[in-house]
């Protein structure tokens, strides 16, 4: 019977029946393209009992004892693994071009291979030597790590049969093609088959696979989502050009907590870890300006200071703008809607624009207090008290919800030299030496008490 084209999204690997300009499961434009049927070999009938074998089905308890993980010592890294790499398992690092995921993973090879684990860096879109030459710009000459650049995923396969290391670096999957799919190498059948067959050879010998995988812009080349759904950890690579900030970031991990970021800043001599990334996102704080307020938030595991910035200024007739970086735009709406509704104060006819300091991505809904605030100080002209941090959940009746981690939160501030910060009553405070609370229940009160309007 012959199957009808299957029309495949290059960003999220939907498939429609037929083509159309916009993938209606991501809304992605221009990705949609044809899928060659991929070819079922003749003469196999229908799956019965006699024509497989009997898996072998194992005890719950008698289950070995997990192996343990392995450290690579880059702690940044090792976090956001979940505490180190996991044998057998298969990672994902997803990011744009140029951000800097060849360097990171090479680093991490030499790390993990000078920590004992055999260490194997396939590279399909560097020559060996260009590697080399990069790994000894970044002091990385002698690590025991062996290269391959070889884009034949069953060349590669059979390399790592011979070798077995304890783990094996793919950069990228989008250049490696399976000579079993008639696809272009970058499609999204080649991505798939090849991520597959990858992850299979992961969960059969033990070795971690670590897959790299571009983020694109455009439909010609699958982007890593295709391939999310078949790996054990997703990881994203962030940061923003001209930034020497890099996030890794953990948005789905089998074998620890998602959300989870490890912080680096690029330098001419590779990738540094950020142990104190408040520090370091707070860094370019001068005078307290209007317009500016510090979150206190929780990013994973950690507490992390960061800056919002808000710049409100007037519009021209029915043309306002609302620029959003690092944080959601629908929630920048919805915190200037309720503002306009529950305490009087309108943005119509103004432009309103909104950054978080430093490349980081804002997620958590306890950031909704200091976006607050940051509108209301640009609108109005007039700067937070000085050292002071802001956090708490706005509900669309204006009241304040208290947030998870209070403590942990106020701690991070008192730390970085904070003395007050700005919270939702009926936080569960463990008071925090040195911190003064100032505690609301809704946003009207906050408003009035802070810019007595
Ligand atoms: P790269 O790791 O090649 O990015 P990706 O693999 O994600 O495409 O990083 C490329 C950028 O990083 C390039 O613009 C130069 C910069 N870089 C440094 O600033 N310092 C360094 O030591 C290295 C190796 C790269
Ligand atoms: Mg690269």
């Amino acid at each position: 019977m012959a199957r009808a084209p299957a029309f495949v999204c290059s960003e999220c690997g939907a498939r429609h029946a037929k083509w159309s300009g916009r993938c209606d499961a991501c809304g992605a434009w221009n990705t949609i393209a044809e899928e060659a049927p991929l070819s079922t070999s003749p003469g196999r009938g229908a799956l019965g009992a006699a024509r497989g074998r009997a898996v072998p089905l194992v005890d719950l308890a008698g289950a070995e004892p997990p192996p343990p993980r392995a450290a690579s010592g880059l702690d940044e890294l090792d976090r956001v693994l979940g505490g180190g790499l996991v044998p057998g398992s298969a990672v994902l690092v997803g990011g744009d071009p140029g951000i800097g995921k060849s360097t990171l993973l090479l680093q991490a090879a030499a790390r993990f291979a000078a920590q004992g684990l055999g260490t194997v860096y396939v590279s399909g879109e560097e020559a060996a030597a260009q590697v080399q030459l990069r790994a000894r710009r970044l002091g990385l000459g002698t690590a025991p790590v062996r290269l391959a650049a070889e884009t034949s995923l069953r060349d590669i396969l059979t390399t790592l049969e011979d070798v077995r290391p304890g783990l094996a670096v793919i950069d990228s999957i989008q250049t490696l093609w399976a000579d079993t799919v008639e696809a272009a190498p970058g499609s999204v059948a080649q991505l798939r088959a090849v991520a597959h067959e990858l992850v299979r050879f992961a969960k059969r010998t033990g070795t971690a696979v670590i897959l790299v995988g571009h983020v694109t812009k455009e439909g010609q080349i699958a982007g890593p989502r295709v391939v999310e759904h078949m790996v054990d950890t997703v990881l994203y690579f962030e940061g923003e050009r001209g930034h020497p900030f890099r996030i890794l970031r953990s948005v789905k991990n089998r074998f620890g907590p998602a959300d989870e970021i490890g912080v680096f800043e690029m330098t001419g001599a590779g990738l540094v870890e950020v142990a104190n990334p408040s520090a370091l996102f707070l860094s370019e704080r001068g005078e307290a300006q209007p317009g500016a307020a510090v979150f206190a938030g929780i990013e994973g595991t950690r507490p992390v200071l960061v800056e919002f910035q808000a710049l409100v200024a007037p519009a021209p007739p029915g043309q306002s703008r609302r620029s959003v970086v690092g944080w959601d735009a629908g929630r920048l709406a919805m915190i200037l809607a309720v503002l306009e509704a529950r305490c009087g104060i309108p943005f119509a006819g103004l432009d309103v624009y909104l950054n978080v300091a430093g490349g980081l991505k804002v997620s958590e809904p306890a950031a909704d207090l200091a976006v607050a605030a940051a509108l209301l100080s640009a609108r109005e002209d007039v700067a937070l008290p000085p050292e002071t941090v802001v956090f708490g959940e706005i509900s669309l009746s204006g009241a304040l919800r208290p947030v998870s981690q209070t403590e942990n939160r106020l701690k991070e501030a008192h730390k970085l030299g904070f003395t007050s910060a700005i919270a939702p009553q009926r936080s569960r405070t463990g008071a925090v030496a040195g911190i003064t609370v100032t505690a609301f229940s809704d946003l009207a009160g906050f408003v009035g008490e802070v810019f007595g309007a």
